[in-house]
């Protein structure tokens, strides 16, 4: 059985180990260009295996809260860049997170200040971040406009271009379709925030059109083996639900096996939150078997709660690699720390969203924590 320190080809990508950062939104890019410390947060932590960037947006639509980064400007483009040549020289391995929040997101944050898009004309109950004079705020999300089928496609193609910018412009070496957490591609394959009843509605056939048009979009581009995609099967994150998960998802990963996606990201359970909900049961090792049975190749991501001990288990049982969030937020160097068994930082959460330095890039690496303990 694999360790956590064992190498891992994931497509096109080459991992170092199996230790992975999670994508994690902090607000800390004004103008949605990545700000002047994302350089040294992301090379601090070169030493995961696989670098996940926060949700970075595919278009000024796409964008749900202040202060995030976005891949459709070429300032924006210029500064990942510096980001990416930075991580590789430190000999990491990164992609960027392609968001689209869907109706989480606020007028105030959206071109024209016009109403946040979804699938159908259904308010999140959930909450976005903006920012007044560098501090934080929480407020209701605005409520949403249904897309039209003629907008689809350019949604499709936000994704692709993206994508392609992401490697040729931004120096990435893949990215990672957000289709989790209550955003865009989750509210189109789940039944909570999806009422349509056309092509893109209904059936199960037809709210996984929307994920698949973009994965298929973005691997054409950029080819499938430097893809990959993140789901969350059970999370209520950001309002949403479906009673019905594991056929949705099932048939989702059969209809991405064909792709060659370099790796499936599933975060088990609530997001942030238990790994099991009783409301809502799911087999994440059923589903594994069926995107493989279909010939889905490439890595099998887990996250969500991980822990040394746990992570190990995962992959004792079958995952590929684990994506680590909070842990790796107060840990710039978790892969030693993990490796010595040495203690971990605490994260601290008022720092989470938002500010500059503090709670960003000042966590102690193992040396100066071990030096002042
Ligand atoms: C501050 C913060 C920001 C996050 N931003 C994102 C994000 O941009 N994209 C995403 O898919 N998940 C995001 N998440 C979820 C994490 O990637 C991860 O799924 C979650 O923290 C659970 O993993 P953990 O228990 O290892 O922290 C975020 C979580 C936190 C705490």
């Amino acid at each position: 059985m694999p360790s956590l320190f064992d190498p891992l080809v994931a497509g096109r990508l080459r991992l170092a180990n199996r230790i992975v950062l999670a994508p994690l939104t902090r607000n800390r890019s004004p103008g949605a260009i990545p700000g002047p410390h994302g350089l040294a947060y992301y090379t601090q932590r070169a030493g995961a295996g696989l670098l996940i960037t926060e949700g970075t947006a595919v278009s000024h639509q796409g964008q749900g809260y202040a202060d995030v980064p976005g891949l459709y400007a070429p300032a924006q483009l210029q500064a990942w860049r510096r980001i990416t040549d930075a991580v590789h020289a430190a000999g990491g391995t990164i992609v960027v997170q392609l968001w689209h929040v869907g109706r989480v997101s606020h007028t105030s944050l959206q071109p024209g200040g016009a109403a946040p898009v979804a699938p159908s004309a259904v308010a999140a109950k959930s909450k976005t971040v903006l920012i007044d004079h560098g501090t934080a705020n929480f407020v209701e999300t605005s409520a949403p406009r249904a897309l039209g089928p003629d907008e689809l496609p350019g949604i499709v193609d936000d994704f692709r271009r993206a994508a392609l910018a992401a490697v040729q412009e931004g120096g990435f070496d893949g990215v990672e379709i957000h289709g989790a957490n209550g955003y865009l591609i989750d509210q189109f394959l789940k039944r909570g925030a999806n009422r349509r009843d056309d092509a893109y509605g209904g059936s199960i056939e037809h709210r996984t059109r929307l994920a698949f048009e973009v994965a298929e979009a973005v691997a054409g581009a950029i080819g499938g083996d430097r893809t990959g995609i993140r789901l969350s099967p059970v999370t209520p994150a950001n309002d949403i639900d479906d009673a019905e998960p594991q056929p949705l998802f099932e048939h989702l990963l059969r209809r991405l096996a064909p792709l060659g996606l370099a790796f499936v990201h599933v975060i088990e359970g609530a997001t942030g939150g238990a790994r099991e909900r009783s409301e809502r049961p799911f087999d994440y090792a059923a589903a594994r078997r069926v995107y493989r049975a279909a010939g889905g190749s490439g890595a099998w991501l887990v996250n969500n709660g991980y822990d040394k001990a746990l992570a190990q288990q995962a992959l004792d049982q079958g995952a590929d690699a684990v994506a680590f969030g909070r842990l790796f937020i107060a840990n710039p160097d978790l892969v030693r720390r993990l490796r010595e068994d040495a203690p971990l930082n605490a994260p601290d959460r008022s720092t989470f969203y938002g500010g500059g330095a503090e709670g960003y890039t000042d966590y102690p690496a193992l040396p100066e924590a071990v030096a002042t303990a």
